[in-house]
């Protein structure tokens, strides 16, 4: 029997390219060049199903050009605010994300930016890097503690989970908000606010962790900026869209935020500028899933609802959209 047809249109892990040549006539993108609509839709041509990533934008006029060979999109991401889902629906395109495998890293990265941010690490380690650091000093490079710190989740799913059980062990107070408040085996002791305001009032730290959709795009703003502590910080490992970057960077430089921790932002790669001259901003190039073990488990997971598709089963991660 002929193997499904597959364009592959980032570089992907070894061992993952390695199973899907195996399984599939696959083209790869062995330069890893960063495809254009164009490239997509050509590398598209005469196949079956696409394997595409966070940086392609599958919207609704690349799904129209998209021949009518492909059946099925399968993202090598747990978001897929890149893929118009309800468009690819239309064209009886099924679509698969890769949830699960890759919440611990995202958490640990969480952590890693709360505790940048709290403790100047921006700062400090240009100090260190430009030979300015003269002596320790009893009052130099002061950040603050998470210990006994109220830790606000937007968005308490599988990853703002993950974050929480991980600051718990900091001893920091866990709060929420979610749409519906979670059952107690899920919020392990946090405490749910049922609106926004209720939420970012109590929030030393906000962790970002809701889905990019029309309802949060634009969500940290700001008015509800306005409701944070005096000083608070903000960690986004979420998605860029969910922050006003103007609203952001005006209450860093002005000291109303102590600090920012952000792995993701609006337009990556190409930042806005504002933020690369804040000190207290400590920025990441969006790497909440990026180690090997869970790049490596987020292909498999893309390869596993291919194969669930193609042999004629639902797959396990369909995207209702
Ligand atoms: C995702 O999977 O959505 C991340 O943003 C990329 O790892």
């Amino acid at each position: 029997m002929s193997r499904p047809r597959l364009f592959v249109t980032r570089k992907l892990p070894p061992d993952v390219e390695t199973r899907a040549a195996r399984d599939y006539d696959a083209v790869f993108n062995t330069g890893d060049n960063l495809p254009t609509r164009e490239s997509i839709v050509a590398g598209a041509q005469e196949k079956d199903g696409l394997l595409v990533t966070v940086t392609d934008r599958i919207d609704a006029d690349l799904i129209r050009a998209l021949p009518e060979s492909i059946r099925i999109i399968s993202t090598f991401s747990v978001g897929y605010d890149h893929i118009d889902v309800a468009a690819a629906r239309a064209r009886g395109i099924a679509v698969t994300n890769t949830p699960d495998v890759l919440t611990d890293a995202t958490a640990e990265i969480a952590l890693l930016l709360m505790l940048g941010a709290a403790r100047n690490a921006t700062a400090s380690i240009a100090t260190l890097r430009s030979g300015n650091w003269r002596n320790w000093a009893p009052t130099g490079m002061l950040g603050t503690e998470l210990t006994g710190k109220r830790l606000g989740i937007l968005g308490l799913g599988r990853i703002g989970r993950a974050t929480a059980q991980r600051a718990r062990a900091f001893g920091m107070e866990i709060h929420y908000h979610n749409r519906s408040r979670l059952d107690a085996e899920r919020e392990r002791g946090a405490i749910y606010h049922d609106d926004i305001a209720g939420l970012f009032g109590v929030s030393d730290i906000l962790s970002i962790h809701c889905a990019s959709t029309p309802e949060t795009r634009g969500l940290i703003n700001r008015d509800t900026i306005a409701h944070l502590p005096e000083g608070a910080i903000i960690v986004n490992t979420a998605r860029g869209d969910i922050v006003d970057d103007e609203a952001l960077i005006e209450a860093l430089a002005a000291g109303r935020l102590a600090a920012a921790g952000l792995d993701v932002f609006n337009n990556e790669p190409n930042i806005h500028p504002g933020y690369l001259n804040l000190s207290n901003a400590f920025l990441l190039p969006h790497l909440g899933s990026a180690t090997l073990e869970t790049r490596n488990a987020m292909g498999f997971r893309a390869l596993d609802n291919l194969d669930a598709f193609f042999r004629g089963q639902s797959p396990r991660d369909l995207v209702e959209g």
